[in-house]
């Protein structure tokens, strides 16, 4: 474990590979194999970190405003449910690239391919790995001044009651006044095109859609401590193989589905 990190974490790992801590949180991720690895490594890993480098102009403003947020920060921050795109860490690395990052997720064959890469492809990066969930975060109170996510706590598999853990999780391991940036899912752009795509997966691997009214993003953070410093920036996310098995199958039925996302910049107070 890089140095920046090491005195951070409260717990022992279960395991140490290559130097970085897994907290044995599989269960709680997505559940990537083999084939994945070999995919990501083939170019998707390549192509996922370019792309968010690069000006697009269905993101841009979100994506600049990342990048206006973090240009002048100097302490680490730490990445959640980092997944093959690897969050907000490429877009923030583009332009502090001497900054630390600590990128994380629960899915131990993601964080092996992740050190693969990195030490092929970003050994310029000061980016360290773990694995754990962020439901349960083996890290200190107060850890980090920033806390990024990218889509992370909308991956997150436990419903409601899991989001909410979650960003109690980030708010404790947030130095007071810390923040929290996120970009999150405000829902399906089409929920129809959804239904279609999930009666198609056999066997569905979890339901990709709720039934149930539930608070909204501005009410949970308020919940968890956070205050909103602002949410005014959207675009139209579509996904695809690389966001999860549920975007493989829109693509291999042919079936176009998306979410709109916000940038939440998020005060622990
Ligand atoms: C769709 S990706 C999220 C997007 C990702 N941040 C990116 O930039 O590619 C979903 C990721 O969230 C991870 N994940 C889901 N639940 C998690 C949890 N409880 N803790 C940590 N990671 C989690 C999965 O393992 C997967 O890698």
């Amino acid at each position: 474990m890089n140095d920046l990190f090491r005195g951070l974490f409260s717990r022992q790992p279960e395991k140490v590979i290559c130097g970085d801590y897994y907290y044995g949180a599989d269960a709680d991720g997505d559940q990537f194999d083999e084939e994945d690895r070999d995919y990501w490594l083939g170019g998707r890993f390549g192509d996922n970190w370019q792309y968010k480098q690069h000006e697009n102009p269905v993101h841009a403003e979100v994506f600049k405003e990342v990048r206006r947020l973090f240009s002048d920060v100097s302490a680490p921050f730490l990445e959640i449910a980092c997944g093959p795109g690897m969050g907000l860490a490429p877009i923030i690395l583009g332009s502090n690239p001497k900054l630390g990052c600590l990128a994380t997720d629960a899915c131990s064959i993601l964080i092996r391919s992740w050190r693969e890469y990195i030490d092929k492809n970003l050994r310029d990066f000061n980016i360290g790995l773990a694995q754990f969930s962020v439901l349960d975060i083996p890290l200190a109170d107060g850890s980090f001044e920033n806390v990024t996510s990218y889509i992370g706590v909308s991956s997150t598999r436990a419903g409601r009651e899991g989001q909410i853990k979650a960003l109690k999780e980030i708010h404790r391991v947030l130095k007071d006044g810390g923040r929290f940036v996120a970009i999150e899912s405000d829902g399906w752009a089409d929920v129809e095109a959804v239904k279609k795509v999930y009666a198609s997966w056999d066997p569905p691997l979890w339901k990709p859609y709720g039934d149930e009214p539930g608070e909204t993003w501005k009410e949970m953070f308020t919940k968890c401590g956070f205050e909103i410093e602002s949410c005014d920036k959207s675009y139209y996310h579509k996904w695809d193989k690389s966001d999860n098995e549920f975007g493989e199958q829109s693509e291999r039925v042919g079936i176009e589905i998306g979410d709109i996302t916000t940038l939440y910049v998020l005060r622990k107070i």
